[in-house]
Protein backbone atom coordinates (compact mmCIF):
# COMPACT_ATOMS: atom_id res chain seq x y z
CA UNK A 1 0.00 0.00 0.00
CA UNK A 2 1.37 3.48 -1.16
CA UNK A 3 1.32 6.05 1.18
CA UNK A 4 1.54 9.85 0.51
CA UNK A 5 5.15 11.46 1.28
CA UNK A 6 3.95 13.89 3.82
CA UNK A 7 2.07 10.69 5.94
CA UNK A 8 5.25 9.06 5.86
CA UNK A 9 7.78 12.01 7.00
CA UNK A 10 5.18 12.74 9.62
CA UNK A 11 4.74 9.17 11.01
CA UNK A 12 8.84 9.00 10.97
CA UNK A 13 9.34 12.32 12.60
CA UNK A 14 6.63 12.47 15.42
CA UNK A 15 8.04 11.80 18.77
CA UNK A 16 4.47 11.88 20.80
CA UNK A 17 1.48 10.81 19.07
CA UNK A 18 -1.82 9.47 19.81
CA UNK A 19 -5.20 7.36 18.61
CA UNK A 20 -8.17 8.21 18.46
CA UNK A 21 -10.66 4.88 18.15
CA UNK A 22 -13.98 4.37 17.59
CA UNK A 23 -16.25 1.23 17.18
CA UNK A 24 -14.77 1.06 13.34
CA UNK A 25 -11.70 -0.69 14.59
CA UNK A 26 -13.55 -2.72 16.51
CA UNK A 27 -16.03 -3.44 13.75
CA UNK A 28 -13.53 -6.55 11.47
CA UNK A 29 -13.35 -8.16 14.95
CA UNK A 30 -17.77 -8.59 14.88
CA UNK A 31 -18.58 -5.67 17.30
CA UNK A 32 -21.60 -3.93 15.51
CA UNK A 33 -20.60 0.16 15.52
CA UNK A 34 -22.90 2.33 16.56
CA UNK A 35 -24.32 4.61 13.66
CA UNK A 36 -23.37 2.37 10.65
CA UNK A 37 -25.66 0.10 8.07
CA UNK A 38 -25.99 -2.47 10.98
CA UNK A 39 -25.41 -0.16 13.89
CA UNK A 40 -27.08 -0.11 17.22
CA UNK A 41 -28.87 2.84 17.43
CA UNK A 42 -29.96 1.72 13.40
CA UNK A 43 -33.06 0.07 15.77
CA UNK A 44 -32.50 1.08 19.35
CA UNK A 45 -33.16 4.05 21.47
CA UNK A 46 -29.51 5.01 22.96
CA UNK A 47 -31.44 6.97 25.63
CA UNK A 48 -33.83 3.95 26.53
CA UNK A 49 -30.37 1.56 26.90
CA UNK A 50 -27.45 3.69 27.34
CA UNK A 51 -28.82 6.79 29.55
CA UNK A 52 -29.20 6.89 33.29
CA UNK A 53 -32.45 8.49 32.49
CA UNK A 54 -33.43 5.00 30.60
CA UNK A 55 -31.47 3.08 33.52
CA UNK A 56 -33.95 4.48 36.59
CA UNK A 57 -36.71 3.51 34.05
CA UNK A 58 -36.02 0.35 33.18
CA UNK A 59 -32.39 -1.23 35.17
CA UNK A 60 -33.19 -4.65 33.80
CA UNK A 61 -34.02 -3.54 30.35
CA UNK A 62 -30.75 -2.08 30.29
CA UNK A 63 -28.30 -4.90 32.03
CA UNK A 64 -29.60 -7.25 29.52
CA UNK A 65 -28.74 -4.77 27.05
CA UNK A 66 -24.93 -4.93 28.09
CA UNK A 67 -25.43 -8.38 28.91
CA UNK A 68 -26.20 -9.03 25.53
CA UNK A 69 -23.09 -7.09 24.01
CA UNK A 70 -20.53 -8.54 27.02
CA UNK A 71 -21.47 -12.13 25.39
CA UNK A 72 -21.23 -10.40 22.12
CA UNK A 73 -17.51 -9.00 23.05
CA UNK A 74 -16.43 -12.26 24.95
CA UNK A 75 -16.05 -14.20 21.39
CA UNK A 76 -14.28 -11.15 20.06
CA UNK A 77 -10.67 -10.70 19.58
CA UNK A 78 -8.21 -7.90 18.21
CA UNK A 79 -8.29 -7.90 14.92
CA UNK A 80 -4.84 -6.54 12.67
CA UNK A 81 -6.05 -2.77 13.64
CA UNK A 82 -5.20 -3.35 17.24
CA UNK A 83 -2.59 -5.02 16.64
CA UNK A 84 -0.93 -2.69 14.49
CA UNK A 85 -2.03 -0.05 16.79
CA UNK A 86 0.51 -1.82 19.47
CA UNK A 87 3.40 -1.80 17.07
CA UNK A 88 3.11 1.74 16.63
CA UNK A 89 3.68 2.55 20.47
CA UNK A 90 7.04 0.96 20.01
CA UNK A 91 8.07 3.28 17.49
CA UNK A 92 6.92 6.80 18.71
CA UNK A 93 9.01 8.07 22.03
CA UNK A 94 5.43 8.44 23.35
CA UNK A 95 2.45 7.13 22.13
CA UNK A 96 -1.41 7.03 23.42
CA UNK A 97 -4.58 5.18 22.74
CA UNK A 98 -7.39 7.54 23.26
CA UNK A 99 -10.29 5.06 22.99
CA UNK A 100 -14.22 5.59 23.00
CA UNK A 101 -15.01 1.78 22.91
CA UNK A 102 -15.52 -0.26 26.50
CA UNK A 103 -14.64 -3.72 24.41
CA UNK A 104 -11.09 -4.24 26.00
CA UNK A 105 -9.92 -5.01 22.39
CA UNK A 106 -6.81 -2.48 22.96
CA UNK A 107 -5.77 -3.94 26.23
CA UNK A 108 -6.02 -7.23 24.82
CA UNK A 109 -4.04 -6.79 22.20
CA UNK A 110 -1.76 -5.60 24.42
CA UNK A 111 -1.21 -2.02 23.90
CA UNK A 112 0.33 -0.49 27.42
CA UNK A 113 -1.02 3.23 27.42
CA UNK A 114 -4.99 3.18 26.67
CA UNK A 115 -7.26 6.04 28.01
CA UNK A 116 -10.81 4.67 27.75
CA UNK A 117 -13.26 7.83 27.46
CA UNK A 118 -16.13 5.61 27.91
CA UNK A 119 -15.11 3.49 30.42
CA UNK A 120 -15.11 -0.72 30.24
CA UNK A 121 -17.80 -2.52 29.73
CA UNK A 122 -15.83 -5.26 31.79
CA UNK A 123 -15.91 -3.10 34.61
CA UNK A 124 -18.86 -2.54 36.55
CA UNK A 125 -19.97 0.23 39.41
CA UNK A 126 -22.85 0.64 42.21
CA UNK A 127 -25.22 3.18 40.88
CA UNK A 128 -25.73 4.61 44.06
CA UNK A 129 -22.12 4.46 46.19
CA UNK A 130 -20.16 3.88 43.22
CA UNK A 131 -18.09 1.26 44.34
CA UNK A 132 -16.47 -0.56 41.54
CA UNK A 133 -17.00 -4.49 40.71
CA UNK A 134 -15.20 -6.68 37.87
CA UNK A 135 -16.57 -8.45 35.17
CA UNK A 136 -20.42 -9.59 36.56
CA UNK A 137 -21.73 -12.24 34.74
CA UNK A 138 -24.92 -12.83 35.92
CA UNK A 139 -28.53 -12.67 34.38
CA UNK A 140 -30.86 -10.94 36.88
CA UNK A 141 -29.04 -7.21 37.95
CA UNK A 142 -26.90 -8.00 40.72
CA UNK A 143 -26.90 -5.37 43.72
CA UNK A 144 -23.97 -3.58 45.92
CA UNK A 145 -22.67 -5.70 48.57
CA UNK A 146 -21.99 -2.48 50.54
CA UNK A 147 -25.13 -0.45 50.23
CA UNK A 148 -27.28 -2.58 48.39
CA UNK A 149 -28.01 -0.16 45.51
CA UNK A 150 -28.07 -1.43 41.91
CA UNK A 151 -25.22 -2.51 40.01
CA UNK A 152 -24.48 -0.60 36.46
CA UNK A 153 -21.68 -0.55 34.18
CA UNK A 154 -19.15 1.25 34.50
CA UNK A 155 -19.70 3.17 31.34
CA UNK A 156 -20.14 6.74 30.14
CA UNK A 157 -23.99 7.29 29.59
CA UNK A 158 -25.69 9.83 27.28
CA UNK A 159 -25.99 12.95 29.46
CA UNK A 160 -23.18 11.72 31.66
CA UNK A 161 -19.99 13.43 32.32
CA UNK A 162 -16.50 11.43 31.42
CA UNK A 163 -14.22 11.29 34.55
CA UNK A 164 -12.58 14.62 35.01
CA UNK A 165 -9.42 12.82 35.28
CA UNK A 166 -9.90 10.97 31.97
CA UNK A 167 -10.87 13.97 30.06
CA UNK A 168 -8.11 15.62 31.97
CA UNK A 169 -5.70 13.43 30.43
CA UNK A 170 -6.82 12.97 27.17
CA UNK A 171 -6.95 16.68 26.38
CA UNK A 172 -3.27 16.74 27.70
CA UNK A 173 -2.01 14.08 24.70
CA UNK A 174 -3.74 16.00 22.19
CA UNK A 175 -1.97 19.23 22.99
CA UNK A 176 0.89 17.97 23.42
CA UNK A 177 1.11 15.55 20.60
CA UNK A 178 2.70 15.83 17.32
CA UNK A 179 0.39 13.89 15.32
CA UNK A 180 -2.75 12.22 16.06
CA UNK A 181 -4.54 9.23 14.32
CA UNK A 182 -8.29 9.04 14.32
CA UNK A 183 -9.29 5.56 13.49
CA UNK A 184 -13.29 4.13 12.76
CA UNK A 185 -14.95 7.14 14.59
CA UNK A 186 -18.08 8.70 13.23
CA UNK A 187 -17.34 11.70 15.40
CA UNK A 188 -20.53 12.49 16.05
CA UNK A 189 -20.08 12.49 20.19
CA UNK A 190 -18.02 15.12 22.34
CA UNK A 191 -16.00 15.55 23.62
CA UNK A 192 -13.75 12.55 21.93
CA UNK A 193 -14.56 14.34 18.87
CA UNK A 194 -13.12 17.51 19.50
CA UNK A 195 -9.72 16.07 20.68
CA UNK A 196 -8.04 15.72 17.14
CA UNK A 197 -9.52 19.40 16.41
CA UNK A 198 -7.77 20.55 20.03
CA UNK A 199 -4.93 18.40 18.81
CA UNK A 200 -4.89 20.21 14.70
CA UNK A 201 -4.91 23.72 16.60
CA UNK A 202 -1.84 22.71 17.78
CA UNK A 203 0.10 21.67 15.21
CA UNK A 204 -0.18 18.60 15.29
CA UNK A 205 -0.84 16.40 11.62
CA UNK A 206 -3.90 14.83 11.70
CA UNK A 207 -4.37 11.75 9.76
CA UNK A 208 -7.95 10.08 9.90
CA UNK A 209 -9.05 5.96 8.46
CA UNK A 210 -12.58 5.84 7.90
CA UNK A 211 -14.21 3.68 5.21
CA UNK A 212 -16.29 6.84 4.81
CA UNK A 213 -15.30 10.67 4.97
CA UNK A 214 -16.68 12.60 8.48
CA UNK A 215 -16.61 15.81 9.80
CA UNK A 216 -13.23 15.40 10.67
CA UNK A 217 -11.94 14.97 7.02
CA UNK A 218 -13.33 18.84 6.57
CA UNK A 219 -10.19 19.66 8.88
CA UNK A 220 -7.67 16.26 8.83
CA UNK A 221 -4.39 17.39 6.84
CA UNK A 222 -5.30 14.30 5.22
CA UNK A 223 -7.80 11.32 5.34
CA UNK A 224 -7.26 8.33 3.93
CA UNK A 225 -10.19 5.90 2.93
CA UNK A 226 -10.87 2.29 3.59
CA UNK A 227 -10.63 -0.44 6.32
CA UNK A 228 -8.48 0.26 8.88
CA UNK A 229 -7.51 -3.23 9.42
CA UNK A 230 -5.86 -3.20 6.15
CA UNK A 231 -4.41 0.14 6.21
CA UNK A 232 -3.13 0.13 9.88
CA UNK A 233 -1.03 -2.70 9.53
CA UNK A 234 0.74 -1.17 6.45
CA UNK A 235 1.07 2.39 8.59
CA UNK A 236 2.82 0.58 11.10
CA UNK A 237 5.28 -0.52 9.10
CA UNK A 238 6.41 3.42 8.64
CA UNK A 239 7.70 3.93 11.81
CA UNK A 240 9.99 0.66 12.12
N1 LIG B 1 -12.36 0.63 9.02
C1 LIG B 1 -12.41 1.98 9.19
N2 LIG B 1 -13.53 2.65 9.56
C2 LIG B 1 -14.64 1.90 9.79
C3 LIG B 1 -14.66 0.49 9.65
C4 LIG B 1 -13.44 -0.14 9.25
N3 LIG B 1 -13.35 -1.48 9.09
N4 LIG B 1 -15.91 0.04 9.95
C5 LIG B 1 -16.64 1.13 10.26
N5 LIG B 1 -15.89 2.25 10.17
C6 LIG B 1 -16.27 3.63 10.50
C7 LIG B 1 -17.60 4.09 10.00
O1 LIG B 1 -17.47 4.66 8.69
C8 LIG B 1 -17.99 5.17 11.03
O2 LIG B 1 -17.47 6.44 10.66
O3 LIG B 1 -16.36 3.67 11.91
C9 LIG B 1 -17.28 4.70 12.30
C10 LIG B 1 -18.21 4.17 13.37
O4 LIG B 1 -19.00 5.23 13.81
P1 LIG B 1 -20.02 5.02 15.02
O5 LIG B 1 -20.79 3.78 14.82
O6 LIG B 1 -20.74 6.33 15.21
O7 LIG B 1 -19.08 4.75 16.29
P2 LIG B 1 -18.27 5.81 17.14
O8 LIG B 1 -17.81 6.95 16.31
O9 LIG B 1 -17.22 5.06 17.88
O10 LIG B 1 -19.37 6.32 18.20
C11 LIG B 1 -18.89 7.17 19.22
O11 LIG B 1 -21.10 7.08 20.23
O12 LIG B 1 -22.93 5.82 20.86
C12 LIG B 1 -21.78 6.44 21.31
O13 LIG B 1 -20.56 5.81 23.23
C13 LIG B 1 -20.83 5.43 21.90
O14 LIG B 1 -18.41 5.43 21.86
C14 LIG B 1 -19.57 5.54 21.05
C15 LIG B 1 -19.70 6.94 20.48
Amino acid sequence: MKFKRIVIEKIKSAKKGFALTGAGISAPSGIPTFRGENGFWKDKDPRELASLEGFEKNPERVWDWYNERRSIIRKTKPNPAHYALTEMEDSFEQFAIITQNIDNLHEEAGSRNVIELHGNIFRNKCSECGKLFNDIEQLEIPRCDECGGLIRPDVVWFGEALPKEVLQRAIQWSELSDICIVIGTSAMVQPASSLPLFARENGAFVLEINKNKTVISSYANETILGQAETILPELSKIGI
